[in-house]
């Protein structure tokens, strides 16, 4: 038997459970993992709360990204083999706080040996979003990026991405993530009222990319510091974006294998913050649905 976390009908955490069921066993283009470590998402209480639609089959298993041991692959999978290490997406309908999980093998890479199986949970989901959304719109050296929301998975990761390509990174978040925001070499502002005030007077000139990672007012608030405001891109809220002439992050195939390599070499730390086991995973969802984390949370079985 093998234990997992669910949600047992759409709506608040109150519809989660830990429960027990059988090792799932892959299907064809699946792979099943002995779970090492799981990211946890603000998808993860979009997904149960039905914001993703209503469509899952109930109980429904939760978490997005994992890393693991594959302990059986599914039919048509040749890129992995009983006993790889790697990192890579629940496949569909499936999660990944439990025991044993089903990855989609074509969303899944091998875990490189210098990347700790709590850093790989944090990459399926949250490293690649801060690929995609820091490759979208093609900055140069010294070109301005402003990340709302720099203080949590994504935006610590984005601000890496673009301190590592020599843009001058702007990190906006609350006052108690400054020095962590720092820490990736982004210039911190405080975020609230008065935040495009205090941006202007870092790049009176504006910036040259906006990625938002918070959407709402405090995307409306900061865009427009943009020099061009197409090149606002959210991960989160893209009818806002679009409607202040932005647009949504486009997801990529190739952002996996890019991000791992990079983490591999090393000047990316996913930044994982607080590790819960499983028996605790209510209590990593509350975490990450306050809407306030630092960096990433992880469930360890
Ligand atoms: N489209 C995709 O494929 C995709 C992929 C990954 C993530 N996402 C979405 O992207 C968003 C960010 O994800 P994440 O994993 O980084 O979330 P996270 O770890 O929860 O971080 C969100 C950050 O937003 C900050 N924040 C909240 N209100 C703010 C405000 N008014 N001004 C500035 N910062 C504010 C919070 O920090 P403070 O305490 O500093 O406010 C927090 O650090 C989520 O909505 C997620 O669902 C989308």
């Amino acid at each position: 038997m093998s234990k997992v976390l669910v949600f047992t009908d759409y709506g608040g955490p109150e519809n989660q459970e830990l429960i027990e069921r059988e090792v799932p066993q892959p299907g064809p283009g699946e792979i099943a993992i002995e779970v090492k470590a799981a990211g946890v998402n603000p998808a993860d209480a979009k997904m149960r709360q039905g914001l993703f639609g209503t469509k899952r089959r109930l109980p429904s298993p939760m978490g997005l990204e994992a890393s693991g041991v594959v302990i059986a692959v599914g039919e048509g999978v040749e890129d992995f083999a009983v006993g790889d290490e790697v990192l890579g997406s629940a496949a569909k309908g499936q999660g990944t706080f439990a025991e044993h999980a089903l990855l989609d093998a074509s969303k899944t890479v091998a875990k490189p040996e210098e990347i700790s199986f709590a850093d790989a949970a944090a990459i399926p989901v949250a490293g690649t979003a801060a690929y995609d959304v820091t490759h979208q719109v093609q900055l140069g050296p010294g070109q301005t990026l402003l990340i709302l929301g720099a203080g949590g998975g994504v935006g610590l990761m984005a601000a890496q991405i673009g301190t590592a390509r020599r843009f001058r990174v702007i990190g906006v978040a609350s006052a108690s993530k400054r020095e962590l925001v720092e820490s990736t070499g982004a210039t911190f502002v405080e975020s609230g009222d008065g935040v495009a005030d205090r941006v202007r007077g870092l790049a009176p000139e504006g910036v040259d990319l906006v990625v938002d990672l918070v959407g709402g007012q405090a995307l409306r608030d900061i865009a427009p510091v943009a020099k061009d405001p197409r090149n606002v891109i959210t991960t989160v809220d893209p009818a806002t974006a679009e409607e202040l002439g932005g647009s949504g992050v486009k997801r990529t195939q190739e952002a996996l294998e890019r991000i791992t390599a990079v983490i591999q070499r090393g000047p990316i730390d996913p930044h994982v913050v607080q590790c819960f086991s499983l028996a605790d995973a209510q209590e990593a969802m509350a975490a990450v649905e306050g809407g306030h984390t630092a960096g990433k949370v992880v469930i360890q079985p």
